[in-house]
């Protein structure tokens, strides 16, 4: 996922080697600024962020213990709304000192926070979801305001970040350790679940809410402390849902906020001894890194990276079905999601039938401001996503494919782009190869069962996939052979916070979600009573 290189990596002993990655991206989003006040704005977006501010949700400041806190060179940052270009508000641009007082509070308030029963830590996290949920309206449009996707998906968002919440608070108490059958009479051998420590969270910024939650309600529920960094791109999603987690009561320094210097706050995550776990959604390239940085002081690592999701209709589909599910699988977030369709690989006998139905739905998808009634599409996240799009479709086209619809920039102009369809790909063009993250379904033909597995398994991603067929035998037989870490059969709605989320291959390590996305953060200690027998 290119748009997640906004999170470069620069620690004292790679400073030099991956000096490359202080990311041009960064530089061109980070309009540095000592204003603390919000600029030019459009009436919409000025009377939400109004609103949001008398609620006061619309946080600036970063969050460190039970500090609001500004940068300590007092610089911010803007943040910038892609449906409109205008400035929303300028943040606080926070870099290595805020991060390490920030982890030096999550540091002390892991020695309370892991020592309360796992009964009082599912109530503050309750709470947590209860308040999430009590504003869902506002932080949906937040994530609208500041992430540009279609305001009733910012909804589902919030449902589905807070979900996470909510799953953690319940699962806080079944944190289960064993009893394990001794070799020796006077052993007693068991096992005990322990929390990490304190986690450094890097989030990016196509699910400014959910993302986040994902992993900060889990390593709450285990009695971790955490240090977010969300995405500079969106970080007031992140600053809401941490001020109403200080509304839930959570105690201060158990959750901190930083946001800013991408490079910096990484190193210094990664420098930290203090720091033993890192959690990372975000573009493969910078997860290597984040790994590699992490070996210094051995920590715990969980890697959501990027996808290449094949999204395979078989002859013997239910064509409203594939269609559907397509649709969803393809433009859901305008297509920037790491299990978003990446390569709609289709059979032969359905190829025509299919993409003239697809053509027609495509056609009726209104693309606009997230905040206009009956948009489905908004715009890309910024100018460097539509460019990639841009040479994605220009290589395959030069290469033989052709668009059937769309394939430029929208009239609205900024970063607004056709939802576009192309057809006659092959698995070698970089559209195939590389994740586009943007509303571009490119269409590929396949003959028989083991070809269409073939070419979805021949990608070093392993992250989200979807088959759409009518044979229960079948799909059973193709969702065993496909080297993902998820399938959605006839579904492409597949995303819970009851399922585990990850990937195989270079699309991440461990799983978010579902009792899996526990373990992440648990230590496991393996207790050992001898002499038992003794009187
Ligand atoms: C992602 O794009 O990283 C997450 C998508 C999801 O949770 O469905």
């Amino acid at each position: 996922m290119i748009s997640h290189m906004n999170m470069a990596l620069r620690s004292p002993m790679l400073l030099s080697r991956y000096s490359h990655l202080l990311s041009a991206k960064l530089q061109i989003q980070m309009h540095l600024s000592t204003s603390p006040l919000t600029r030019k704005m459009s009436t919409d977006a000025r009377s939400i962020a109004s609103q949001l501010s008398n609620s006061g949700l619309l946080k600036t400041q970063g969050l460190i213990g039970e500090k609001w806190s500004d940068a300590y060179d007092g610089k911010t940052i803007q943040v910038i709304n892609p449906a409109t270009g205008d400035s929303i508000a300028d943040v606080a641009c926070m870099g290595g000192r805020e991060t390490n007082d920030a982890i030096s509070s999550a540091y002390d308030a892991f020695r309370s926070w892991s020592k309360i029963t796992a009964a009082e830590r599912s109530k503050y996290l309750r709470k947590w979801y209860d308040l999430l949920m009590a504003h869902k309206e506002e932080l949906a449009q937040l994530i609208t305001l500041e992430q540009g996707k279609p305001l009733k998906e910012s909804l589902g968002e919030v449902s589905y970040g807070a979900g996470f919440i909510e799953f953690a608070s319940e699962e806080a108490k079944r944190i289960y350790g064993d009893i394990i059958p001794a070799p020796l009479s006077d052993r007693r051998l068991f096992v005990l679940k322990q929390p990490v420590g304190v986690v450094g969270a890097i989030t990016p910024w196509n699910f400014p809410l959910a993302m986040i939650t994902r992993k900060v309600g889990p390593a709450l529920a285990c009695g971790c402390t955490a240090v977010i960094k969300p995405s500079e791109i969106t970080p007031l999603t992140a600053l809401a849902a941490a001020e109403l987690a200080i509304q839930a009561g959570i105690p201060a320094g158990v959750l901190n906020v930083v946001m800013g210097n991408a490079p910096d706050i990484g190193d210094a995550f990664l420098a930290s001894p203090q720091v033993r776990k890192i959690t990372f959604t975000g573009s493969t390239a910078v997860g290597k890194k984040l790994m590699a940085g992490s070996a210094e002081t051995v920590k715990k690592v969980s890697l959501e990276l990027g996808g290449n999701a094949p999204c395979i209709v078989f002859d013997d589909a239910d064509l409203d079905i594939a269609v559907k599910g397509t649709l969803a699988a393809k433009f859901r977030n305008s297509g920037q999601t790491c299990i978003c369709a990446n390569r709609i690989i289709v059979q032969e006998g359905i190829y025509e039938k299919f993409a003239n139905a697809l053509l027609d739905a495509v056609q009726n998808m209104k693309v606009g401001d997230g905040f206009s009634d009956g948009v489905v599409q908004g715009p890309l996240i910024n100018e460097a996503a539509v460019k990639k799009v841009e040479s994605l479709i220009h290589d395959a086209t030069s290469k033989g494919a052709k668009v059937i619809i769309g394939g430029k920039r929208h009239s609205l102009g900024l970063t607004f782009y056709e939802p576009t369809i192309v057809s006659d790909v092959h698995n070698d063009m970089r559209i195939s190869r590389e994740e586009a993250f943007g509303p571009v379904a490119p269409l590929l033909r396949f003959k028989t069962e083991e070809d269409a597995i073939r070419i979805a398994n021949d990608t070093n991603a392993g992250l989200g996939s979807y088959v759409f067929t009518n044979s229960i035998q079948r799909s059973w037989r193709v969702a065993e052979a496909l080297e993902y870490g998820l399938v959605g059969v006839n579904e492409a709605g597949i995303s819970t916070e009851v399922a585990p989320f990850g990937g195989f291959k270079q699309s991440g390590l461990g799983r978010e979600g579902s009792k899996y996305g526990m373990d992440e953060y648990l230590e496991i200690k393996y207790v050992c009573l001898g002499n038992m027998n003794k009187e």
